[in-house]
């Protein structure tokens, strides 16, 4: 095989999504039981027990010693069927953070995982918020049907209404709770049949053929007929799946299971591999680059720090958008105009964390990072080119860095540069005073910020609270306007790490009237790098 046809199969091949969900939806058990399909795992129960001191783990040092572990969990490479998936894990409960949003705009697709009995909650309301910014591709899988759920056509109603996207079912449920007996494929016209019991293996599908066949009656009862009569209704009021919505992210198709019961988890799979986009062609600020590109390019999405505790060091993780990453390699770091030979780079076969020969385009690869890598970075194998679509998210919470020792004012302003950097923390620098303000997404990406710096930089700080609800990044093309703007907003205003104007908001509300009261003024939530 050339070159050009290895490129080619494995991008074909390669299905790179994330999972987005509210906190105790189950992700982590779907995470589980993705890694059993992919034999990736013997048997399930090994990533759940990891994560049973997760609520003892709002400091930063006991995170850190985790860090060493969880890293495996970051990136899980295994193969299903022909292809080959890339889950990226998406931080959740107290680890939330901008990394979590980060990670969306270095997949192809993303699983959306309901609560069957809670439907659509805040935090996937968010997510949502940013797989649109690119139109990312959404399977939905709704979870815990072997508990009493919400009538499922009253979910999909509120899939449709709350987070705006057409819903196609693929599975339908026959019962819930106790009387959940499998789910009806209406592509496949097909039965499948749950057997409790088997969470923690693999078992072959029990399976009837045919909507009408007399064997559902035998074995499901009344319950075959109430389905029958269900589905017409159903049929009647929702979408058929529409592959072409569905990559455009307007329709999600829409399964149902039990994570916990591992029923439904090999259909949502089988819909990644024979739906879900291969590695998408990428936007940089010079031209668009397609992944069958003989050359290497790739972007830096997120930087996690000490997470070897033995050795502290830092890893850049950069998603593969064109060419062959080969040991040894020779790539551009572009912002740095410098050529850097990576001997070292790590991959994240089957969840552990080996050493690596080569990846293809959709993979995602460790880089070891002495400070000279940034979250957005692109690197290249010879030519300059800039990614786009990895941008800063507007902060929801905020503190104000008071220094307990003065004299520390230039640690601490170096620290919070490369923390920044990093993607730690966002930095703000209000017009009126000389404050330090932080901003995060996560309340934990706070008390990370305090460990580091006191840590690395010997900077103690005191973190105050401060009246300020949310943040956007100003833009005007009419100068005129943007000066009439700056005056009567001078209070609110304040530069970034990056030296951008901001409008900081003490409140939802005050910013909807600012946005009123000066149309020609982008109040942007995100900036690009
Ligand atoms: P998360 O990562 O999205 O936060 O969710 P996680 O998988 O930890 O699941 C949250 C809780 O929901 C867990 O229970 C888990 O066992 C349960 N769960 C997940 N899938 C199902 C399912 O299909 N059916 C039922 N009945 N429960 C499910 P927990 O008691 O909070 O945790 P644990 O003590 O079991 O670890």
């Amino acid at each position: 095989m050339s070159f050009t046809e290895q490129l080619a199969a494995e991008v074909a091949s390669r299905r790179t999504f994330a999972i987005i969900s509210h906190p105790d939806a189950g992700k982590t058990t779907i995470t589980e039981k993705l890694l059993l399909w992919g034999k990736a795992i013997q048997v399930a129960g090994t990533v759940k027990s990891r994560k049973s001191d997760r609520h003892a783990a709002s400091d930063w040092m006991a995170m850190e010693q985790q860090r060493g572990i969880s890293i495996t969990t970051s990136v899980m490479q295994f193969p299903y069927r022909d292809a080959t998936i890339n889950l990226l894990d998406t931080p959740g409960h107290e680890d939330f953070s901008e990394d979590t949003y980060r990670t969306l705009t270095a997949v192809d697709s993303a699983l959306m995982v309901i609560d069957g009995a809670k439907g659509v909650e805040d935090r996937t309301i968010k997510l949502m918020e940013v797989c649109r910014l690119r139109d990312t591709p959404i399977v939905s899988f709704v979870n815990k049907l072997d508990r009493e759920i919400r009538d499922p056509i009253e979910l999909l109603d509120e899939i449709e209404s709350v987070l705006g996207i057409e819903c196609a079912p693929i599975t339908w449920p026959i019962g819930a709770g106790r009387d959940f007996k499998g789910v009806y494929h209406l592509v496949e016209d097909r039965f499948y049949l749950f057997s409790q019991g088997h969470g923690h293996e693999i078992i072959p599908d029990r399976c009837i053929d045919g909507l009408n066949n007399p064997e559902a009656d035998a074995i499901l009862g009344d319950q075959a007929a109430e389905l029958r009569d269900m589905l017409e209704l159903v049929q009647g009021a929702s979408h058929s799946f529409d592959l072409a919505l569905f990559r455009a992210g307007k329709q999600t198709p829409v399964f149902f299971g039990t994570a916990l019961g591992n029923f439904g988890v090999n259909h949502v799979l089988s819909g990644f591999v024979d739906w879900a986009p291969t590695p998408l062609a990428r936007q940089a600020a010079q031209r668009v680059v397609e992944p069958t590109e003989p050359g290497f390019s790739g972007f830096v999405f997120k930087i996690q720090a000490n997470m070897d505790p033995k050795h502290r060091d830092r890893i850049a993780f950069l998603r593969i958008c064109s060419g062959r990453y080969q040991k040894g390699v020779k790539m551009q770091h572009v912002r740095l105009g410098k050529e850097v030979r990576v001997a070292d780079a790590l991959t994240f076969l089957a969840g552990e964390r080996a050493h690596l020969e080569e990846a293809w385009p959709g993979d995602i690869i460790g880089l070891h990072n002495h400070g000279t890598i940034q979250i957005g970075d692109t690197f290249t194998e010879n030519e300059t080119l800039q990614f786009l679509g990895i941008p800063h998210f507007a902060p929801e919470m905020f503190r104000r860095v008071r220094l307990r020792d003065p004299l520390k004012s230039k640690q601490l302003q170096k620290g919070l540069k490369e923390l920044s950097e990093e993607g730690a923390t966002q930095v703000f620098m209000p017009q009126i005073n000389n404050d330090l303000i932080l901003g995060a997404v996560g309340v934990l990406q706070f008390d990370v910020v305090a460990f580091r710096l006191k840590e690395e930089y010997k900077v103690e700080c005191v973190y105050e609270p401060v009246n300020v609800a949310t943040v956007r990044w100003i833009q005007c093309a009419d100068e005129r306007k943007l000066n009439e703007f700056k005056k009567k907003a001078h209070d609110q205003l304040s530069l970034d790490g990056g030296g951008h104007l901001t409008y900081l908001a003490p409140s939802r509300v005050n910013l909807q009237i600012m946005q009123e009261r000066y149309p020609d003024i982008i109040f942007s939530p995100t900036r690009e790098h």
